[in-house]
């Protein structure tokens, strides 16, 4: 695999949109610093053998002091935007009442920062970094919780709505249902397995208020939610492994999705409903307030899922690579199903099977699912790998040769291009831009700085950023398309 920087280039329609993505919690750092409050995430991490190596997020990228070299970092890549979360508890330290005037300046400084530079700006309001104060109420598994988020969307739509040129109400739901409240692994830590569902339910209401919210404020930007999509297959034929795709599907993918773009959720095997029973007593008014009309639909994608009866062996491979300890495994031995590896794929350092064909599918099964699918961004993809730092023979300069990210980017970036042309598999899905996952290593939630996703090497120890290969592969690739930052690009 491998596709030339031309060839990509050549691929791309003259008003897709090319972007990096992060998120606060992941970069900021400064959290006891002018006024922020506390997140469920900084509990979670200050708990012992919950992140690897016992890292937290307390100085992370440093991003909040240096804020303006990372916009110039995004300015010289030549993308057309950059897509960002805010903190909830810098702005709303209680996640309730007042606001924190240092930490709305900060976003008042950035959005200044990228629109003088001819970036167009995304706004995630929630990125999972949850105020302390809510999460001790029970966070997501508490409904009130969905009418606070709705609440800091006015904040925000007042404060930022003049210069946000797209928001997004919610990032990954999935990710926060099934390993913040399911399996434990992520904040608050919650292993409920089957109970963590109405917290899924819950965030995805937190989108359909939130919306309204925005709505209400008149934001002149677009509007929309990001959700994570992995097509699942099964290991082995035969019903009950059909059954499990089924069951996992919903957790993972349906659940989130259906409601949002059908006004209902997923249909189920009734066999399913001792763990699914929770969806069908939803109400329809709900229902309502989920499935308000978006202007464009943010699905991130990383890889495909392979599902196995019972609980995993965690050997062969079902291990985690080398360097992640066994509490950070998707499983329980309480499941009725594991997730298990893929033969014929590369893996990156997280052990993610490298697959990009499967984003064509997934892009293809959403045209399906969805006939009424509207404008899909892929808000984030992208890979972690094991980079090394090497000092360049002639120039004596660092330099990070991280081929594998190259390769990973091009071919799903080519493979979302070619599903979504005239001809593809997925050909009515109207694709109108890339994020890469991330601008820079950063604190990688529960694996900490052991997963390197970052175009930018950094040095957590002097906080120098290094541009990788993959930087200027990017950027060749943002100037070969005769990109046009001199002007804000929507
Ligand atoms: C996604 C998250 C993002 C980052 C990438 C690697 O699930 O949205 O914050 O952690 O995975």
């Amino acid at each position: 695999m491998g596709i030339s920087p031309e060839s990509l280039a050549a691929m791309i329609p003259a008003d897709f949109t090319l972007g990096v993505a992060t998120a606060a919690f992941q970069i900021e750092g400064a959290v006891a610093e002018d006024g922020r409050g506390p997140s469920g995430w900084d509990a979670f991490a200050a708990q012992p053998a919950r992140i690897v190596n016992g890292d937290n997020a307390d100085v992370a990228c440093d991003h909040y002091h240096r804020m303006a070299d990372d916009v110039q970092l995004i300015h010289a890549l030549g993308v057309d935007s950059y897509r960002f979360s805010l903190s909830w508890p810098r702005i709303q330290p209680d996640g309730r009442g007042g606001t924190n005037p240092a930490g709305i300046a900060f976003y008042d400084r950035l959005l200044d920062e990228l629109l003088s530079r001819g970036i167009s700006p995304m706004c995630t309001l929630y990125h999972w970094d949850t105020p302390l104060p809510l999460e001790q109420a029970g966070g997501w598994l508490n409904r009130e919780t969905a009418y606070r988020l709705a609440d800091f969307a006015a904040i925000a739509a007042e404060l930022f709505g003049d210069r946000v040129q797209r928001w997004v109400t919610i990032n990954e739901p999935t990710t926060v249902t099934l390993n913040g409240y399911g399996l434990g692994i992520h904040a608050p830590g919650h292993p409920g397995l089957f109970d963590a569902v109405p917290a899924g339910h819950h965030m995805v209401l937190a989108h359909g208020l939130s919306m309204q919210a925005l709505r209400a404020a008149g934001v002149p930007g677009d509007i929309g939610i990001t959700n994570v999509y992995s097509p699942v297959v099964a290991a082995r034929g035969g019903f009950v492994n059909d059954l499990l795709v089924e069951l996992f599907d919903v957790l993972h993918n349906g659940m989130f999705s259906d409601p949002v773009l059908l006004g209902r959720y997923s249909e189920f095997n009734p066999l399913l409903m001792p763990f699914l029973h929770y969806l069908t007593e939803v109400s329809d008014e709900d229902l309502a307030i989920m499935s308000q009309p978006l202007d464009f639909y943010g699905l991130n994608y990383y890889f495909p899922t392979r599902i196995a009866p019972g609980p995993g062996p965690n050997t062969g491979p079902d291990a985690l690579p080398e360097g992640l300890p066994d509490h950070m495994l998707e499983d329980s031995p309480e499941l009725p199903f594991h997730i298990t590896g893929w033969a014929q794929y590369d893996r990156t350092a997280f052990g993610w099977p490298v697959a990009p064909e499967y984003l064509g599918i997934a892009l293809a099964e959403m045209a399906a699912r969805y006939p009424q699918l509207p404008p899909v961004f892929i808000t984030e993809g992208g890979a972690s790998f094991p980079d090394v730092v090497v000092q360049d023979a002639l120039t004596g300069e660092p330099h990070v040769a991280d081929i594998q990210r190259i390769n990973y980017l091009g071919d799903h970036l080519a493979a979302a291009l070619a599903a979504t042309a005239p001809g593809g598999a997925a050909e009515s899905v109207d694709l109108r831009g890339y994020y890469v996952w991330t601008l820079m290593d950063n604190f990688e939630w529960a694996a900490g700085y052991s997963q390197r996703f970052g175009l930018v090497y950094v040095d957590f120890e002097t906080q120098q950023r290094i541009p990788k290969s993959s930087y200027s592969w990017l950027q060749a690739i943002t100037s070969l398309r005769g990109a046009d930052t001199s002007a804000v690009r929507r």
